[in-house]
């Protein structure tokens, strides 16, 4: 069931080292923050990272300049990413669906979306929007590729990508990403959205 933490912390558990963590951030941080500066991402923001793994992504993104918050229900990631990154990122172990979490100015969404059941993707757009200030900005690396395995991650097409995003948001950019990690290349896109007022 990977709606709860117990599937993804026996993982963590199992593997130590589970075969998405790269074992550093995705090159598509500094990808995604080149297209989001001049749509209105500001310098130094209050950021969060839902699903943040081991943290990577979120140590980067502080060493960036952002106040940056990563979340992960999983305690075993949590306790990872504080032994990989210590304290420059702020962590909490909860559940993105959780009502009470935010406001942010941005998020950085690296295989959290993806890691949802397809029937959940609703929801998860809604906890976004309902975790980000009026015009905050969803940043997000998603697959419209997973060679067919069984999710999760679960793929999903740029136009459905943007239907759903376009209920809570403006999608001010939807393409190719360019700088995947290799065994990831050709099959990732981003998007960059607002929240509507
Ligand atoms: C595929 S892993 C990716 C981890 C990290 N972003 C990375 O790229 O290394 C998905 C992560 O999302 C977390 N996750 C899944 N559903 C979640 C939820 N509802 N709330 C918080 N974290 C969740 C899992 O525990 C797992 O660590």
């Amino acid at each position: 069931m990977t709606t709860r933490p117990d599937y993804w912390n026996q993982i963590y558990e199992d593997e130590g080292r589970p075969g998405w963590d790269m074992n550093k951030a995705t090159p598509l941080v500094r990808e995604l923050l080149d297209l989001a500066r001049p749509l209105g991402l500001r310098a130094g923001c209050e950021l969060a990272v839902p699903g943040c793994g081991y943290g990577h992504d979120a140590a980067e993104l502080a060493d960036q300049g952002f106040a940056a918050t990563g979340l992960d229900f999983a305690p075993l990631a949590i306790e990872g990413a504080v032994a990989r990154h210590g304290n420059k990122v702020a962590w909490a172990q909860v559940d993105w669906f959780n009502t009470e979490l935010g406001p942010w100015d941005a998020l950085f969404d690296h295989t959290c979306f993806v890691a949802m059941d397809p029937p959940r993707r609703a929801a998860y757009v809604e906890a976004c929007a309902g975790h980000l200030r009026p015009g905050g900005l969803w940043m997000a690396a998603l697959f419209h590729d997973t060679k067919g395995q069984a999710g999760p991650p679960h793929a999903i097409s740029m136009a459905d990508m943007r239907a759903l995003a376009e209920v809570r948001f403006e999608v001010l950019h939807l393409g190719a990403a360019t700088q995947s990690h290799p065994r990831r290349a050709g099959r990732e896109f981003l998007l960059v959205a607002k929240r509507k007022p």
